[in-house]
């Protein structure tokens, strides 16, 4: 059995059903990341996970213990929200020290873990400052440092980096791996950015409307998404139809005819019109045949997104492709310029059919 089982969790909010029958496992040490969009019930789980939230229905067993009739004090796990919510008036030592003296620890354990836990989080010169004289970085740092210190088995993340400008997230999300993997505590952290929940988790579990959608390692779920829904919620990823004749063992695509690469099952992804999907940089502009699936596109739009530039071109069968290329290789290109643009066969993905 898992460290931590959720085992079909249900909870409404009148006729808003936030959680619709989850079922999710988390090992003992893992970096597990709820991935959604806003309102797909992220929180939702990770509250009830807290024992904030009562689920109308099923249950949670950490280590065997069904908990979900439990106190949130009693199971004992640490969280940090989105503001942080540390105590304005006291120190960051005492802010960090908080939940220790809540425990009723001895006075002198409590001064070495409040040391260690600002030395774990690089805090050790601002002991004395208030959370207002301190920066967003820092405040996080407290909040996870007072998360961390009384030992927590699992802690709980609800966007904890959202309101962080770009190159302090891009730090703390290092600093928050090196601690997972540092304290070995079972992290479940909540974020609406794929990239961050590429960046830092073991597994990811995609979230959609109260469910989980589809739950895997970072490469396994950006390379297999398992559903339309995931495919386009990660990655910017262009989805794409096509027409499956069986009889020529060919897709028709982009107004011209593939030979059916080797991925393609018409039992699993149908046999009329099918959707797939193609990655904006596994598609390059190139000369018409070779190993690569060629046709002809027309540009319809190029902007400058600063590693790359991003082009939208229209397929000969109207549909829209966007395709990332290294700045150098298409400055000469112009909108309204026809070119040929290709694909390895292999690089493509098929939906299952609905
Ligand atoms: N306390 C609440 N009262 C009413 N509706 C709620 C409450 N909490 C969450 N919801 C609703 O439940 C759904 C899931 O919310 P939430 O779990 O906060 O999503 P997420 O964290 O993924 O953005 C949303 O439709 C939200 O409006
Ligand atoms: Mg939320």
């Amino acid at each position: 059995m898992a460290f931590l089982d959720i085992r079909k969790l249900s909870k409404s909010y009148g006729s808003t059903v936030a959680l619709n029958s989850v079922d999710l496992s988390v090992e003992a040490g893992e970096f597990v990341t709820l991935l959604g969009p806003s309102g797909s019930g992220k929180t939702t789980l990770l509250m009830a996970i807290a024992g904030f939230t009562r689920p109308d229905d099923g249950g949670i067993v950490i280590d065997g213990v069904d908990v979900t009739n439990v106190d949130p004090e009693d199971r004992d796990f640490g969280v940090v929200f989105q503001g942080y919510a540390l105590f304005p008036h006291l120190t960051v030592a005492d802010n960090i020290a908080f939940p220790l003296k809540v425990r009723k620890w001895a006075k002198a354990d409590i001064s070495a873990k409040v040391e260690e836990m600002l030395s774990l989080v690089g805090l050790d010169k601002l002991a004395g400052r208030k959370p207002r004289e301190l920066s967003g970085g820092q405040q996080q740092r407290v909040a996870l440092a007072r998360a961390l210190s009384f030992g927590p088995r699992i802690l709980l993340l609800d966007e904890p980096l959202s309101a962080l400008d770009r190159s302090l997230r891009d730090i703390m999300q290092r600093e928050l791996k090196r601690l997972h993997k540092e304290t070995g505590v079972t992290f479940i952290f909540v974020t609406h950015d794929q990239e961050e929940a590429y960046a830092m988790s073991d597994r990811i579990a995609v979230f959609h409307n109260g469910r989980i959608v589809q739950v895997g390692a970072p490469r396994e779920i950006y390379q297999k998404p398992a559903s339309l829904f995931v495919a386009g919620f990660l990655g910017g990823n262009n989805i794409v139809t096509a027409r499956y004749l069986p009889a020529e063992r060919t897709l028709q695509i982009f107004g011209d005819c593939l030979a059916v690469p080797a991925q393609f099952d018409p039992a699993q992804h149908g046999d009329g019109e099918i959707t797939l999907w193609v990655r904006p940089e596994d598609l390059h502009f190139c000369e018409p045949g070779g190993d690569r699936y060629t046709f002809p596109v027309i540009v319809m739009d190029i902007s400058f997104t600063g590693s790359s530039e991003r082009l939208v071109v229209g397929t000969a069968d109207g549909q829209e492709l966007t395709i990332l290329a290294p700045s150098a290789s298409v400055t000469t290109f112009a909108i309204g310029q026809r070119l040929h643009c290709g694909f390895s066969p292999s690089s493509i993905g098929f939906l299952p059919r609905d």
